[in-house]
């Protein structure tokens, strides 16, 4: 089953060329964006206004879709939670100032930082939300820890990210399209700015996978098999607000983004489909038995969970979250 000395192996195949994959996929820190490129400038006259226009305007934004936007900036800051969760897996090293993986995390993980910091910006000084609450929540979600079912597999947890990067793509990018519809042009910039950097991300993810499929295909089969079967647990699954437990406002802001059109069931079949395309898993030949097993299993999938999916339903009923400011 697991193979600990292949994995370990191909990874240190693919360590070599982690600066090419840095210079591909990342972008160097003097020339990427910052927050404060997007962000109202304290020291400039024109701050007032421009603060006054961004609090008009997000005080517009519909209800469920600025409670979504809360919801993914908090996700974005419980990354300590997915830096410490990759440090760990076999094949990344920090020892030593770090192997090319512990490298391609940190400069990731630098890259990443930005978005929390750039939306909790944004929602501090919209003077619509109740800092306080929403910072609890960020405490809790780092404190409480996720288990995302990889264990320290490092093909498993290439699947994982390679369909986090794309749900926070789709995610990112709903909230900057709808803000614009609304002329909240602003807001929609910031957003456009982290959904590009999550579709760069992304492509890197997949990428990785893409060349651990030529060199080890039945396992990497049998990787992304285990992840659809157990189904990718979202990053903010824990996510509570003050005097709940662990987990119990995860459904209410899944259906308020659901609601809203940000990200649904439907998109979490297209990101599997999308999957499955970018990995040529119809086309994958030199397999174990078992892994061809896990190969029909994934080509089926997409259609049976979308006869699930439309059968479901969210309630339309919106909840109050202590995030907001009434
Ligand atoms: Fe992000
Ligand atoms: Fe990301």
């Amino acid at each position: 089953m697991y193979n600990q000395l292949v994995k370990s192996e191909v990874m240190q195949i693919l360590e070599k060329n982690v600066d090419y994959y840095k210079e591909q996929f990342l972008t160097p820190i003097e020339s990427i964006w910052q927050p404060s490129d997007y962000l109202p400038d304290p020291t400039s006259d024109n701050f007032k206004y421009e603060l006054e226009e961004l609090q008009t305007l997000a005080r517009e934004m519909d209800y469920d879709l600025f409670v979504t936007l809360i919801g993914d900036c908090i996700t974005e800051e419980a990354l300590p939670t997915y830096e410490s969760w990759l440090m760990n897996v076999d094949g990344i090293d920090q020892g030593e100032g770090g192997n090319g993986w512990a490298k391609w995390i940190r400069a990731w993980t630098g890259e990443e930082n930005r978005h929390g910091d750039l939306l909790s910006k944004y929602l501090y000084l919209c003077g619509r939300v109740n800092m306080r609450e929403m910072e609890i929540t960020t405490q809790y979600l780092i404190s409480d820890g996720l288990d995302i079912g990889t264990s320290s597999d490092p093909y498993k947890n290439f699947v994982y990210t390679s369909f986090q990067e794309t749900a926070t793509n789709v995610s990112h990018r709903r909230v900057g399209t709808f803000a614009k519809q609304s002329g909240n042009t602003k807001l929609a910039k910031m957003c456009a700015v982290i959904a590009a950097d999550e579709a760069r991300h992304a492509k890197a993810y997949k990428h990785f996978v893409s060349k651990i499929f030529e060199l080890d295909p039945s396992e990497m089969m049998l990787a992304f098999e285990y992840m659809m079967r157990q189904k990718i647990v979202m990053p903010a699954h824990m996510m509570r607000q003050s005097g709940q437990k662990a987990g119990e406002l995860w459904d209410h802001f899944s259906d308020a983004a659901q609601r809203c059109m940000v990200y649904t069931g439907q998109d979490y079949i297209n990101i599997m489909k999308d999957l499955i395309d970018e990995w040529k898993i119809e086309h994958i030949s030199g397999l174990t038995e078992t892994a061809q097993k896990a190969q029909e299993y994934l080509v089926k999938l997409p259609a049976r969970l979308q006869k699930i999916t439309d059968r479901m339903a969210t309630p339309d009923q919106e909840y109050q979250f202590r995030w907001v400011k009434s």
